[in-house]
């Protein structure tokens, strides 16, 4: 009997900030994943902003960088801050720039959401806005869980450790999750 691939995972974080909560939630979900799995993390902070004058001359190397990485991952994590009930544009402006044709690499591929805010509500606004984005680039977003980390403040220390039993219980059921639906929607 052969044993089942590993899901190589590409996961793309809203923050660049050093002392991030969503940082910290991304390496929690690296500590917590399945066995077999492995999270590559994107690097978008070296993106330009979108303009579509710089695209004519071609993909800035940092875009080309993230589109093929997007391509060859099984699956993907969006780990999100939430700014003005949104997703941040640092990670629109990734997004936005990834998704330009030909070949858009998001399309098919499996997704799973988190994010931290120290507010109550712990992104849930942000990631709806993404869940949309997805659903325009033809991913296949993953339902449940919902990680929605809020009041951030009060759950990691001062190490960005993650000390919320039951927030690292979500976590690491999201990505037993994200494992069974790439398999389940055939990427793996
Ligand atoms: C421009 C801006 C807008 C923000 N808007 C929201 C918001 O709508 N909802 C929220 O919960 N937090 C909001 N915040 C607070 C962020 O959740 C907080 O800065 C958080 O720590 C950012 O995530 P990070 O720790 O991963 O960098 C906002 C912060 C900034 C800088």
């Amino acid at each position: 009997m052969s044993e089942a691939k590993g899901i190589g995972v590409l996961a793309i974080c809203g923050s660049l900030r050093t002392g991030s909560y969503n940082r910290a939630a991304l390496r929690t979900a690296i500590e917590l994943k399945p066995p077999g799995m492995t999270i590559e993390t994107a690097d978008i902070g070296s993106i330009p902003l979108y303009n579509e004058d710089v695209l004519a001359r071609g993909f800035p190397a940092p875009v080309e960088t993230l589109r093929r990485q997007i391509a060859a991952a099984d699956a993907l994590l969006f780990v999100t801050p939430e700014y003005n009930y949104s997703m941040p544009g640092v990670l629109k402006n990734a997004i936005d720039w990834a998704s330009r044709p030909p070949d858009q690499p998001f399309a098919g591929k499996p997704v799973a959401m988190m994010g931290a805010s120290p507010g109550m509500g712990g992104t849930v606004r942000a990631q709806y806005d993404l869940r949309r984005s997805c659903v325009f680039l033809d991913m296949h977003p993953l339902n449940k869980p919902e990680v929605f980390i809020g009041a951030a403040q009060t759950k990691f220390d001062a190490a960005g450790r993650f000390t919320d039993e039951a927030g690292r219980g979500f976590i690491r059921d999201l990505m037993v999750a994200l494992e069974q639906w790439t398999r389940q929607i055939g990427r793996k």
